[in-house]
């Protein structure tokens, strides 16, 4: 079993939670997730002490069209 204490990241289903909370519709889920993988900013951020704990995350150097599809994903496959 591994601890939370070691975590490198936020884990996914509890980011998902708090996109949707400021993001609730799909659409505007999709555009936050869009834009902060292309360039991660502390203003922008969802949950800031994630990034207290580990540091504002690396942009994500993927197509758009991709950046999309995870953020679908996410929103379709998590609560
Ligand atoms: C498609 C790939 C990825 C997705 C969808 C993703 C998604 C996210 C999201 C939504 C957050 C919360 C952002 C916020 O503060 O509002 C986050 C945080 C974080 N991610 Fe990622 N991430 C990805 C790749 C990565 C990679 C490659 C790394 C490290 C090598 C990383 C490390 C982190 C860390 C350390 C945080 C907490 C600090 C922060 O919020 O910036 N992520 N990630």
């Amino acid at each position: 079993m591994t601890d939370n204490l070691s975590l490198k990241a936020p884990p996914i289903d509890a980011l998902t939670r708090q996109i949707k909370y400021h993001y609730r519709k799909k659409d505007k889920f999709i555009e936050y997730l869009v834009d902060f993988l292309s360039q991660p900013d502390a203003e922008k951020s969802v949950c800031k002490p994630c990034i207290k704990r580990w540091g504002l995350m690396p942009h994500v150097d993927i197509p758009d069209e991709e950046k999309q599809s995870v953020a679908l994903w996410m929103f379709k496959n998590f609560r």
